[in-house]
Protein backbone atom coordinates (compact mmCIF):
# COMPACT_ATOMS: atom_id res chain seq x y z
CA UNK A 1 0.00 0.00 0.00
CA UNK A 2 1.85 3.14 -0.87
CA UNK A 3 1.47 6.66 0.58
CA UNK A 4 0.08 9.58 -0.83
CA UNK A 5 3.32 11.73 -0.08
CA UNK A 6 5.44 8.25 -2.69
CA UNK A 7 3.54 9.35 -5.52
CA UNK A 8 3.63 12.81 -8.02
CA UNK A 9 0.27 14.86 -7.39
CA UNK A 10 1.27 17.82 -8.67
CA UNK A 11 -1.41 19.12 -11.35
CA UNK A 12 -3.46 15.94 -11.01
CA UNK A 13 -7.21 15.82 -9.83
CA UNK A 14 -6.98 13.46 -6.99
CA UNK A 15 -10.14 12.00 -5.54
CA UNK A 16 -9.79 11.90 -1.62
CA UNK A 17 -12.38 9.59 -0.08
CA UNK A 18 -13.26 10.72 3.92
CA UNK A 19 -14.82 10.12 6.41
CA UNK A 20 -17.19 13.19 6.76
CA UNK A 21 -19.85 11.35 8.74
CA UNK A 22 -20.00 13.94 11.53
CA UNK A 23 -23.15 13.93 14.57
CA UNK A 24 -25.35 17.44 13.97
CA UNK A 25 -27.77 18.71 16.31
CA UNK A 26 -31.63 19.63 15.35
CA UNK A 27 -30.15 22.77 13.55
CA UNK A 28 -27.60 21.16 11.14
CA UNK A 29 -24.64 22.34 13.50
CA UNK A 30 -21.74 19.85 13.70
CA UNK A 31 -21.72 18.93 17.39
CA UNK A 32 -18.18 17.16 16.52
CA UNK A 33 -15.74 17.57 13.73
CA UNK A 34 -12.91 15.46 15.03
CA UNK A 35 -13.33 13.83 11.82
CA UNK A 36 -13.18 16.89 9.42
CA UNK A 37 -9.91 17.92 11.51
CA UNK A 38 -8.21 14.73 10.95
CA UNK A 39 -8.00 14.77 7.57
CA UNK A 40 -6.79 18.19 7.36
CA UNK A 41 -3.09 17.12 6.72
CA UNK A 42 -4.05 15.15 3.70
CA UNK A 43 -6.12 17.95 2.37
CA UNK A 44 -3.89 20.94 2.95
CA UNK A 45 -0.94 18.32 1.50
CA UNK A 46 -2.81 17.80 -1.82
CA UNK A 47 -2.79 21.69 -2.44
CA UNK A 48 0.54 22.64 -1.45
CA UNK A 49 1.20 20.18 -3.96
CA UNK A 50 -0.98 22.21 -6.42
CA UNK A 51 -3.06 19.71 -7.37
CA UNK A 52 -7.22 19.79 -7.90
CA UNK A 53 -8.83 18.37 -5.00
CA UNK A 54 -12.59 16.30 -4.97
CA UNK A 55 -13.51 15.23 -2.00
CA UNK A 56 -15.76 12.34 -1.30
CA UNK A 57 -18.20 10.85 1.91
CA UNK A 58 -20.69 9.79 3.23
CA UNK A 59 -23.34 10.77 5.53
CA UNK A 60 -25.87 9.02 8.14
CA UNK A 61 -27.86 6.34 6.14
CA UNK A 62 -29.70 7.80 3.89
CA UNK A 63 -30.94 4.57 2.25
CA UNK A 64 -30.05 5.55 -1.16
CA UNK A 65 -32.14 8.44 -1.66
CA UNK A 66 -31.78 11.99 -1.95
CA UNK A 67 -32.54 13.92 1.88
CA UNK A 68 -31.98 16.98 2.71
CA UNK A 69 -31.19 16.10 6.58
CA UNK A 70 -27.80 14.34 5.15
CA UNK A 71 -26.72 16.62 2.75
CA UNK A 72 -23.13 17.45 3.22
CA UNK A 73 -23.73 21.80 3.70
CA UNK A 74 -22.84 21.98 6.68
CA UNK A 75 -19.67 20.22 6.28
CA UNK A 76 -19.28 22.08 3.40
CA UNK A 77 -19.30 24.81 5.68
CA UNK A 78 -16.76 23.95 7.90
CA UNK A 79 -14.56 22.84 5.90
CA UNK A 80 -14.10 26.17 4.23
CA UNK A 81 -13.60 27.78 7.57
CA UNK A 82 -10.94 24.83 8.72
CA UNK A 83 -9.08 25.38 5.59
CA UNK A 84 -9.10 28.98 4.90
CA UNK A 85 -9.96 28.57 1.31
CA UNK A 86 -13.64 28.25 -0.63
CA UNK A 87 -14.93 24.98 -0.79
CA UNK A 88 -17.24 24.36 -3.58
CA UNK A 89 -20.26 21.79 -3.17
CA UNK A 90 -21.35 19.61 -5.84
CA UNK A 91 -25.16 18.48 -6.37
CA UNK A 92 -24.50 15.05 -6.53
CA UNK A 93 -21.59 13.00 -6.48
CA UNK A 94 -21.73 11.19 -9.88
CA UNK A 95 -23.28 12.24 -13.25
CA UNK A 96 -22.34 14.64 -16.12
CA UNK A 97 -22.86 18.16 -14.36
CA UNK A 98 -20.34 16.22 -11.32
CA UNK A 99 -18.00 15.99 -14.49
CA UNK A 100 -18.19 19.34 -15.60
CA UNK A 101 -17.80 20.51 -12.47
CA UNK A 102 -14.40 18.62 -11.97
CA UNK A 103 -12.95 19.77 -15.45
CA UNK A 104 -13.64 23.12 -14.86
CA UNK A 105 -11.25 23.28 -11.56
CA UNK A 106 -7.85 24.90 -11.78
CA UNK A 107 -5.35 23.56 -9.10
CA UNK A 108 -5.69 24.15 -6.05
CA UNK A 109 -9.36 24.29 -6.35
CA UNK A 110 -11.35 21.96 -3.79
CA UNK A 111 -14.79 20.83 -4.57
CA UNK A 112 -17.27 18.36 -2.10
CA UNK A 113 -19.03 15.83 -4.09
CA UNK A 114 -22.60 15.29 -2.16
CA UNK A 115 -23.80 12.52 0.06
CA UNK A 116 -22.45 9.34 -1.77
CA UNK A 117 -25.33 7.22 0.19
CA UNK A 118 -27.68 9.28 -1.45
CA UNK A 119 -26.97 6.44 -4.42
CA UNK A 120 -28.02 3.06 -3.29
CA UNK A 121 -25.44 1.70 -5.58
CA UNK A 122 -22.50 2.73 -2.78
CA UNK A 123 -23.13 0.61 -0.56
CA UNK A 124 -24.01 -1.95 -3.08
CA UNK A 125 -20.36 -2.05 -3.80
CA UNK A 126 -21.87 -1.78 -7.44
CA UNK A 127 -18.99 -1.54 -9.94
CA UNK A 128 -20.57 0.91 -12.49
CA UNK A 129 -20.76 3.10 -9.34
CA UNK A 130 -17.10 2.98 -8.59
CA UNK A 131 -16.42 3.17 -12.24
CA UNK A 132 -18.15 6.35 -12.51
CA UNK A 133 -16.77 7.31 -9.18
CA UNK A 134 -13.14 7.09 -10.42
CA UNK A 135 -13.87 8.98 -13.88
CA UNK A 136 -13.51 11.72 -12.02
CA UNK A 137 -10.13 11.33 -11.08
CA UNK A 138 -6.34 11.17 -12.02
CA UNK A 139 -5.18 9.58 -8.27
CA UNK A 140 -7.67 7.90 -5.30
CA UNK A 141 -6.46 8.46 -2.28
CA UNK A 142 -9.06 6.57 0.50
CA UNK A 143 -8.64 8.47 4.15
CA UNK A 144 -11.68 6.91 5.15
CA UNK A 145 -10.48 4.97 7.58
CA UNK A 146 -14.01 4.71 9.68
CA UNK A 147 -15.56 3.68 6.62
CA UNK A 148 -13.10 1.01 5.33
CA UNK A 149 -14.42 -2.18 7.21
CA UNK A 150 -17.44 -1.12 4.47
CA UNK A 151 -17.56 -2.78 0.78
CA UNK A 152 -18.92 0.46 -0.43
CA UNK A 153 -18.44 1.51 -4.43
CA UNK A 154 -16.33 4.52 -2.88
CA UNK A 155 -13.66 2.76 -0.97
CA UNK A 156 -13.78 -0.92 -2.66
CA UNK A 157 -15.15 -0.99 -6.01
CA UNK A 158 -13.73 2.11 -7.01
CA UNK A 159 -10.12 0.45 -6.54
CA UNK A 160 -10.06 -1.64 -9.65
CA UNK A 161 -10.92 1.12 -11.82
CA UNK A 162 -8.32 4.02 -11.30
CA UNK A 163 -4.83 4.05 -12.11
CA UNK A 164 -3.54 5.21 -9.32
CA UNK A 165 -4.36 4.58 -5.67
CA UNK A 166 -2.95 4.89 -2.40
CA UNK A 167 -3.51 6.02 1.20
CA UNK A 168 -4.29 8.97 2.72
CA UNK A 169 -2.16 10.26 6.06
CA UNK A 170 -5.20 9.80 8.10
CA UNK A 171 -5.46 6.21 6.94
CA UNK A 172 -2.15 5.25 7.20
CA UNK A 173 -2.17 6.74 11.01
CA UNK A 174 -4.65 4.88 12.14
CA UNK A 175 -3.34 1.60 10.93
CA UNK A 176 0.59 2.59 12.31
CA UNK A 177 -1.14 3.21 15.89
CA UNK A 178 -3.08 0.02 15.73
CA UNK A 179 -0.29 -2.20 14.81
CA UNK A 180 2.18 -0.38 17.52
CA UNK A 181 -0.94 -1.44 20.05
CA UNK A 182 -1.54 -4.63 18.66
CA UNK A 183 1.28 -6.57 16.43
CA UNK A 184 4.24 -5.19 18.32
CA UNK A 185 2.99 -3.82 21.89
CA UNK A 186 5.26 -2.73 24.78
CA UNK A 187 4.15 -5.06 27.11
CA UNK A 188 2.18 -5.45 29.88
CA UNK A 189 -0.27 -4.76 26.90
CA UNK A 190 -4.23 -4.33 28.93
CA UNK A 191 -7.42 -4.11 27.03
CA UNK A 192 -10.28 -2.68 28.08
CA UNK A 193 -13.46 -3.53 26.96
CA UNK A 194 -17.16 -2.26 27.49
CA UNK A 195 -20.23 -1.54 26.29
CA UNK A 196 -23.94 -2.49 26.61
CA UNK A 197 -23.58 -6.15 24.83
CA UNK A 198 -20.83 -9.34 24.79
CA UNK A 199 -22.76 -9.77 21.06
CA UNK A 200 -21.27 -7.49 20.19
CA UNK A 201 -18.11 -7.66 21.11
CA UNK A 202 -17.65 -11.66 20.47
CA UNK A 203 -15.34 -11.99 17.96
CA UNK A 204 -13.31 -8.64 19.38
CA UNK A 205 -12.77 -10.49 22.79
CA UNK A 206 -11.57 -13.78 21.23
CA UNK A 207 -9.48 -12.49 19.59
CA UNK A 208 -7.96 -10.70 21.74
CA UNK A 209 -7.23 -13.56 23.86
CA UNK A 210 -4.49 -13.86 21.80
CA UNK A 211 -2.84 -10.95 22.44
CA UNK A 212 -3.13 -9.32 25.75
CA UNK A 213 -1.79 -9.81 28.69
CA UNK A 214 -4.84 -8.91 30.77
CA UNK A 215 -8.21 -7.82 30.00
CA UNK A 216 -10.74 -5.73 32.02
CA UNK A 217 -14.01 -6.40 31.01
CA UNK A 218 -16.87 -3.77 32.36
CA UNK A 219 -20.25 -2.22 31.07
CA UNK A 220 -23.10 -4.28 31.20
CA UNK A 221 -21.44 -6.46 29.15
CA UNK A 222 -19.59 -7.54 32.53
CA UNK A 223 -23.35 -8.37 33.72
CA UNK A 224 -23.28 -11.52 31.84
CA UNK A 225 -19.33 -13.03 32.67
CA UNK A 226 -20.64 -12.25 36.23
CA UNK A 227 -23.40 -14.31 35.40
CA UNK A 228 -21.38 -17.08 33.73
CA UNK A 229 -19.72 -17.28 37.52
CA UNK A 230 -22.80 -17.53 38.99
CA UNK A 231 -23.52 -14.38 40.50
CA UNK A 232 -26.99 -13.26 41.15
CA UNK A 233 -26.96 -10.03 38.89
CA UNK A 234 -30.75 -9.30 39.51
CA UNK A 235 -32.54 -7.47 36.71
CA UNK A 236 -29.46 -6.34 35.30
CA UNK A 237 -29.11 -6.77 31.32
CA UNK A 238 -27.79 -10.01 30.79
CA UNK A 239 -27.35 -11.91 27.01
CA UNK A 240 -28.70 -15.18 28.90
CA UNK A 241 -27.78 -17.38 25.21
CA UNK A 242 -24.10 -15.51 25.79
CA UNK A 243 -23.21 -17.24 29.19
CA UNK A 244 -22.04 -20.28 28.03
CA UNK A 245 -19.65 -18.43 25.45
CA UNK A 246 -18.96 -16.03 28.39
CA UNK A 247 -17.25 -18.66 30.37
CA UNK A 248 -15.20 -19.83 27.35
CA UNK A 249 -13.91 -16.88 27.15
CA UNK A 250 -13.13 -17.02 31.18
CA UNK A 251 -11.63 -20.13 30.99
CA UNK A 252 -9.72 -19.68 27.43
CA UNK A 253 -8.40 -16.90 28.98
CA UNK A 254 -7.07 -18.73 32.28
CA UNK A 255 -5.34 -21.51 30.22
CA UNK A 256 -3.46 -18.63 28.16
CA UNK A 257 -2.60 -17.25 31.48
CA UNK A 258 -4.46 -13.57 30.39
CA UNK A 259 -5.31 -12.45 33.99
CA UNK A 260 -8.63 -11.26 33.70
CA UNK A 261 -10.71 -8.62 35.42
CA UNK A 262 -14.29 -8.63 36.25
CA UNK A 263 -16.07 -5.72 38.84
CA UNK A 264 -16.09 -6.61 42.75
CA UNK A 265 -18.76 -4.26 42.93
CA UNK A 266 -21.57 -2.18 41.05
CA UNK A 267 -23.67 0.91 41.07
CA UNK A 268 -27.03 -0.27 41.34
CA UNK A 269 -30.50 1.12 40.74
CA UNK A 270 -34.09 -0.03 40.43
CA UNK A 271 -34.89 1.60 37.36
CA UNK A 272 -32.07 3.10 34.55
CA UNK A 273 -33.18 6.71 35.91
CA UNK A 274 -31.58 9.28 37.44
CA UNK A 275 -33.80 9.48 40.15
CA UNK A 276 -33.66 5.72 41.34
CA UNK A 277 -32.76 4.48 44.25
CA UNK A 278 -29.51 3.89 43.67
CA UNK A 279 -26.57 2.43 45.77
CA UNK A 280 -23.24 0.25 45.55
CA UNK A 281 -23.32 -3.24 46.06
CA UNK A 282 -20.68 -5.70 46.11
CA UNK A 283 -21.58 -8.24 42.92
CA UNK A 284 -22.45 -10.59 45.54
CA UNK A 285 -25.41 -8.25 47.01
CA UNK A 286 -27.20 -7.16 43.74
CA UNK A 287 -30.89 -6.86 45.11
CA UNK A 288 -33.37 -9.32 43.25
CA UNK A 289 -34.96 -6.55 41.52
CA UNK A 290 -32.55 -4.43 40.69
CA UNK A 291 -29.53 -3.88 38.01
CA UNK A 292 -26.20 -2.98 38.03
CA UNK A 293 -25.43 0.25 35.70
CA UNK A 294 -21.99 1.04 36.74
CA UNK A 295 -19.07 -0.44 38.29
CA UNK A 296 -18.02 0.89 41.79
CA UNK A 297 -15.76 2.52 43.44
CA UNK A 298 -13.53 -0.16 44.75
CA UNK A 299 -13.57 -1.57 41.34
CA UNK A 300 -12.44 1.57 39.57
CA UNK A 301 -9.49 1.21 42.33
CA UNK A 302 -9.52 -2.46 41.04
CA UNK A 303 -8.50 -1.57 37.44
CA UNK A 304 -6.54 1.31 37.93
CA UNK A 305 -4.04 -1.46 39.89
CA UNK A 306 -4.39 -3.14 36.76
CA UNK A 307 -3.14 -0.76 34.61
CA UNK A 308 -0.28 0.45 37.02
CA UNK A 309 2.61 -1.59 35.18
CA UNK A 310 1.10 -1.27 31.38
CA UNK A 311 3.21 -0.68 28.92
CA UNK A 312 -0.10 -0.42 26.22
CA UNK A 313 -3.67 0.22 26.92
CA UNK A 314 -5.99 -0.42 24.24
CA UNK A 315 -9.90 1.22 25.39
CA UNK A 316 -12.95 0.16 23.40
CA UNK A 317 -16.27 0.78 25.31
CA UNK A 318 -17.61 2.57 28.25
CA UNK A 319 -17.86 1.30 32.21
CA UNK A 320 -21.65 1.98 32.57
CA UNK A 321 -24.41 4.83 31.61
CA UNK A 322 -22.13 8.07 31.61
CA UNK A 323 -24.25 9.85 29.91
CA UNK A 324 -26.54 9.74 33.10
CA UNK A 325 -24.62 11.21 35.83
CA UNK A 326 -24.95 8.57 38.47
CA UNK A 327 -24.01 5.79 36.61
CA UNK A 328 -20.57 7.71 35.04
CA UNK A 329 -18.35 7.59 37.64
CA UNK A 330 -16.90 3.97 36.73
CA UNK A 331 -16.06 5.54 33.14
CA UNK A 332 -14.67 8.99 34.59
CA UNK A 333 -12.24 7.15 36.87
CA UNK A 334 -11.30 4.89 34.09
CA UNK A 335 -10.49 7.87 31.43
CA UNK A 336 -8.49 9.12 34.76
CA UNK A 337 -6.60 6.14 34.93
CA UNK A 338 -6.01 5.64 31.21
CA UNK A 339 -5.11 9.78 30.85
CA UNK A 340 -2.66 9.26 33.86
CA UNK A 341 -0.98 6.11 32.68
CA UNK A 342 2.79 6.50 30.86
CA UNK A 343 1.83 3.99 28.79
CA UNK A 344 0.83 3.90 24.83
CA UNK A 345 -2.70 4.39 25.01
CA UNK A 346 -5.28 4.00 22.17
CA UNK A 347 -9.15 4.63 22.74
CA UNK A 348 -11.60 3.91 20.00
CA UNK A 349 -15.23 3.71 19.10
CA UNK A 350 -17.91 6.42 19.31
CA UNK A 351 -19.08 5.83 22.96
CA UNK A 352 -15.69 5.64 24.30
CA UNK A 353 -14.46 8.85 22.69
CA UNK A 354 -17.54 10.45 23.95
CA UNK A 355 -16.61 9.09 27.36
CA UNK A 356 -13.05 10.68 26.79
CA UNK A 357 -13.95 14.07 25.90
CA UNK A 358 -16.46 14.31 28.28
CA UNK A 359 -13.77 13.69 31.20
CA UNK A 360 -11.98 16.79 29.64
CA UNK A 361 -8.61 14.38 29.51
CA UNK A 362 -8.74 13.70 25.63
CA UNK A 363 -5.38 15.59 25.62
CA UNK A 364 -3.44 13.17 27.28
CA UNK A 365 -4.70 10.03 25.48
CA UNK A 366 -1.88 8.63 22.90
CA UNK A 367 -4.42 8.25 20.38
CA UNK A 368 -7.97 8.60 19.64
CA UNK A 369 -9.19 6.60 16.36
CA UNK A 370 -11.94 8.48 14.47
CA UNK A 371 -13.34 4.45 13.71
CA UNK A 372 -16.04 2.83 15.24
CA UNK A 373 -16.98 0.04 13.69
CA UNK A 374 -13.63 -0.22 12.11
CA UNK A 375 -11.69 -0.21 15.19
CA UNK A 376 -13.63 -2.84 16.00
CA UNK A 377 -13.46 -4.60 12.83
CA UNK A 378 -9.03 -4.47 13.30
CA UNK A 379 -10.11 -5.83 16.98
CA UNK A 380 -11.71 -8.34 16.15
CA UNK A 381 -8.50 -9.36 13.59
CA UNK A 382 -10.50 -8.38 10.44
CA UNK A 383 -8.83 -7.16 7.58
CA UNK A 384 -10.89 -3.87 6.18
CA UNK A 385 -11.70 -4.09 2.43
CA UNK A 386 -11.01 -0.37 2.13
CA UNK A 387 -7.29 -1.35 3.08
CA UNK A 388 -6.98 -4.66 1.35
CA UNK A 389 -7.60 -2.84 -2.23
CA UNK A 390 -5.01 -0.67 -1.95
C1 LIG B 1 -19.17 5.34 11.31
O1 LIG B 1 -19.73 6.35 11.77
O2 LIG B 1 -18.83 4.37 12.05
C2 LIG B 1 -18.82 5.31 9.87
O3 LIG B 1 -19.05 6.53 9.27
C3 LIG B 1 -19.56 4.20 9.16
O4 LIG B 1 -20.93 4.47 9.17
P1 LIG B 1 -21.96 3.28 8.97
O5 LIG B 1 -21.93 2.47 10.22
O6 LIG B 1 -23.30 3.96 8.73
O7 LIG B 1 -21.51 2.48 7.78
Amino acid sequence: MKSIKEIDIAGKTVLVRVDFNVPLDEHKNITDDIRIRSVLPTLKYILEQKAKLVIASHMGRPKGRVDDRFSLKPVAIRLEELMGKEVALAPDCVGEGVKKMVSALKNEDVLLLENLRFHKKEQENDKEFGKSLSELCDIYVNDAFAVSHRKNASVHAVAEFVKVKCAGLLLLKELCYFDKAMTAPVRPLVAIVGGAKVSSKLCALENMLDNVDKLIIGGAMANTFLKALGHDMGRSKIEEELIDKAYNIIQDGRQKNIKLYLPVDVVAASKIDIAADIKTVTVQEIPPEWMALDVGPATSLLFAEALNDAGTIIWNGPLGIFEMEPFSRGTMSMADSVANSSALTIVGGGDTDMAIHKSGKADKVTYISTGGGAFLSLLEGEKLPGVEVL
